[in-house]
């Protein structure tokens, strides 16, 4: 099958495409500059936006594997129109992006090694969106006796909630009660600017605030004015530009699902499904073929 792989994924996993597949590779920026009309399947990551503008310059496209979790880069209601199938494998890297909240909580709270810290231990955390990711964020507390309190849209099962130790509140209750406030839900047209202005300023003073999930889901200018009532704020995705005069913020580029065991999961996972329907689509092939 003519596959198009657009930027890099996990080393080792490329090899797998190219081995199956009649493999083309390209940057983000090239693909934006090519037309593919006999491609049938793409293979890209949150990076690579796949609108109808990018479809329209792929006419046989039947698969996009996404390496990524998030997929609000890629237009899913042209893809149905179309008949375009999406393979990709919700919660292959929640262990990395939780594992890296975790370690922007306790950066947040050791802001310098050498002095006296705040600890995990008492705290509330409040966590906004509790999937794959706020449920392994939750796991990871349990260690820390600190009390966890979260919001979702979703009802989430009691014994899930029990296991964890999370008790579910509205999202002002869990906005107002936490000492540190780290967000794990989508990007779509609900959660943009979920976290705005009034939520910052209902916010704890002296809080912490973490987001892993997706700039979009932060007014950044409600962050901007809000920000030095924050004694800590970190963040994993974020606008080109944005600037603090609080001094303890960090900023990490978009790194949080590229712990190596996960992102090689990322991209293994869906991989493995494509090629399970390249070769089902190949054996059905030769079976008519046969039968002819
Ligand atoms: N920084 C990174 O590198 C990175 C990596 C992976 C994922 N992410 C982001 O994290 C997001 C969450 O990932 P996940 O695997 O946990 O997804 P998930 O779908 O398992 O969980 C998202 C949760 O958010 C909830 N939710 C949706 N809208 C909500 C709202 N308005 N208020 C409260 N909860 C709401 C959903 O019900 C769900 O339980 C992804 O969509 C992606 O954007 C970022």
């Amino acid at each position: 099958m003519k596959t198009l792989l657009i930027g890099d994924l996990a080393p080792g996993t490329q090899q797998y495409l190219e081995e199956k597949t009649d493999l083309m590779k390209v940057t983000n920026e090239k693909f934006l500059a090519g037309q593919y009309p006999d491609v049938q399947a793409v293979v890209l990551r949150t990076f690579t936006t796949l609108g109808r503008e990018e479809l329209a310059r792929l006419p046989k496209l039947k698969y996009v594997v996404s390496c990524s979790v998030g997929v609000n880069n890629i237009d899913l209601e042209a893809l149905r129109e179309k008949n375009i199938e999406l393979i990709h494998c919700p919660g292959t890297n929640a262990n990395s992006v939780a594992e890296h909240t975790l370690h922007l909580m306790m950066a947040l709270l050791r802001q310098d090694p050498q002095r006296p810290f705040a600890e995990l231990k008492s705290k509330t955390v409040g966590i906004i969106g509790l999937g794959y990711i706020g449920k392994v964020v939750a796991r990871k507390l349990l260690g820390f006796s600190c009390k966890v309190i979260a919001f979702d849209v979703l009802e989430i099962p009691q014994e899930v909630l029990d296991e964890l130790h999370v008790e579910m509140k509205p999202f002002d209750t869990v906005v107002k009660e936490a000492d540190i406030l780290t967000v794990h839900v989508p990007l779509n047209k609900h959660t943009q600017h979920l976290i705005n202005e009034k939520v910052f300023s209902a916010m704890k003073e002296g809080s912490f605030f973490v987001n892993t999930s997706r700039a979009e889901v932060i007014d950044e200018e409600g962050l901007m004015k809000h920000q030095e009532k924050f004694r800590g704020i970190a963040l994993d995705v974020y606008s080109e530009g944005i600037k603090f005069t609080n001094t303890h913020v960090i900023l990490t580029e978009h790194v949080a699902a590229q712990g190596e065991d996960s992102f090689k999961n990322q991209c293994k996972e869906p991989i493995q499904l494509f090629l399970e329907k390249v070769n089902a689509e190949s054996s059905t092939a030769s079976q008519s073929m046969s039968s002819f």
